[in-house]
């Protein structure tokens, strides 16, 4: 009931005071927002993409999956995950269009789940590598059929708890230029993560946090990175939060409508 409360009650402070293109007056943002966001032209992938969503959530196999705050696995319908763990096509064809706008190429991915996200965020370069994270190794296992139907051959799916196999991946690479957090959405978790990440930031590093106002926690985890003094500038968009490490004149947050 809290959590309902909160969402609720953000959803109404975003929808009031959100701006759109044209209250916008920082330059980046403005150019980020006429380009990327409210560019409504779609790349052909993203059929190929949905088409493969649509076979998952008529998928009626069962799947355990881990629970890790509890340590106890449950059994779920794939369709269920399909239906309620990803993002759904908006989110994730703006993140592709993010990727693809500042030419990421060393991308991660916190939480895996079926695969459908990692597909987008994957699929803008040749030149790209996704390291993507899952816990739970029969989910898993269907987002790895997934990227071999699609013949995917720059994803790597690292399976495991992400305390123990994030930090392993970061000791063994330089640097990073994006990270989609959407894995353990706990406090501790998130702001685990982002410090662990920032490690391996630079100032073309970009970090997305989704389900930002999804309980109290995850919204003072939100508030708490936005302020972290290595930020420069977020953009809320309520469903997701994004950071940048850009040099600006002054720390600026901004709450955008996504239409
Ligand atoms: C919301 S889903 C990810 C959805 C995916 N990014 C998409 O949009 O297609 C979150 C996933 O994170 C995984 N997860 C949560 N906590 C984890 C942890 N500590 N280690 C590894 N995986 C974890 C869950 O098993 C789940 O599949």
């Amino acid at each position: 009931m809290k959590k309902l409360f909160h969402r609720a009650y953000h959803y109404l402070l975003h929808s009031f005071s959100a701006k759109t293109l044209h209250g916008t007056h920082s330059p980046f943002v403005y150019d980020y927002l006429e380009q990327v966001v409210y560019n409504p032209y779609p790349f052909y992938v993203f059929d190929i993409i949905e088409s493969l969503r649509a076979q998952l959530l008529l998928n009626q196999n069962i799947v355990y999956i881990n629970d890790f705050g509890t340590g106890i696995s449950k059994k779920k319908k794939v369709f269920t995950i399909a239906n309620k763990s990803l993002k759904p096509a908006k989110q994730a064809q703006l993140l592709f269009k993010t990727v693809n706008h500042f030419k990421s190429i060393e991308i991660i991915e916190l939480g895996t789940s079926l695969g459908i996200t990692s597909m987008y965020l994957s699929k803008t370069s040749k030149k790209s590598f996704l390291n993507t994270f899952e816990g739970s190794e029969e989910v898993a296992k269907i987002a790895e059929q997934n990227f071999r139907k699609f013949k995917e051959n720059n994803i790597n799916i690292h399976i495991g708890n992400i305390n123990e196999t994030l930090p392993k991946y970061l000791n063994s690479t330089e640097k990073i230029d994006f990270v989609l957090f959407d894995a353990n959405h706990t406090y501790k978790a998130t702001l685990n993560y982002f410090n662990w990440c920032l490690s391996k930031s630079n100032e073309n590093t970009i970090f997305v946090f989704d389900d930002i106002y999804w309980s109290p926690e995850m919204t003072k985890a939100w508030n708490e990175i936005k302020n972290n003094s290595k930020v420069t500038m977020s953009i809320d968009f309520y469903h997701l939060g994004i950071i940048f490490f850009k040099t600006v004149h002054e720390k600026q947050h901004f709450k955008i409508k996504l239409k």
